[in-house]
């Protein structure tokens, strides 16, 4: 399953200074938090790269998937070696025909990625199927305090979802 509907930001995004903060924000955290030298890693909601240039390097592999044709053409256009990009979003269907991601993964990644789906809650249940033993699934994304119709998760969201600690990083 694709959804355009990033496409029309790939061509700034690796050039705006949010985004790449946010990017070697998130980055930074794994790094003080986790060892993932050699890890097969899945970047879920990748975009263009911008977490996956910088974990390529000293993961063993990495799949990153995201359902925008054109956020993924950035990506590939890096031409990292040990990354393999996935067009489309993560479905039952995708999981049951696709090798890689049957293969399981060591750390999943979702950097400002799982705010934007419409099923997270089902979702992260796939992610979870994908792990493979002492496996991490590491999110970060927008917090939302207070009502509205602000995109992100409250607290209450994350640990209902993940039962996982939270890392949070500020803004
Ligand atoms: C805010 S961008 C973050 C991109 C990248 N992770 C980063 O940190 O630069 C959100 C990304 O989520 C992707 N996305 C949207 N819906 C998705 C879905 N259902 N499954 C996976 N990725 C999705 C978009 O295509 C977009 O690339």
């Amino acid at each position: 399953m694709t959804d355009n509907s990033w496409d029309s930001y790939a061509e700034g995004w690796d050039s705006n200074s949010d985004v790449i903060s946010y990017s070697e924000r998130a980055f930074r955290s794994l790094t003080e938090t986790l060892d993932y030298k050699g890890a097969r890693i899945l970047d879920f909601g990748c975009g263009t790269g911008l977490l996956t240039e910088r974990l390529s390097p000293l993961a063993g592999s990495i799949v990153a998937l995201d359902p925008s044709r054109k956020m993924l053409a950035v990506l590939d256009a890096k031409q990292l070696g040990n990354v393999d990009t996935i067009h489309s979003s993560l479905t039952r269907e995708l999981i049951d025909q696709n090798r890689q991601l049957q293969e399981g993964f060591d750390l999943i990644v979702a950097s400002s990625a799982l705010a934007f789906v419409p099923n997270c809650r089902e979702t992260v249940g796939l992610l979870a199927g994908l792990l493979n033993r002492g496996g991490h699934l590491v999110q970060w994304d927008w917090l939302k305090e207070g009502g509205g119709e602000d995109t992100g998760f409250t607290r209450e969201d994350i640990a209902a979802t993940s039962g996982t600690r939270a890392c949070p990083t500020s803004r």
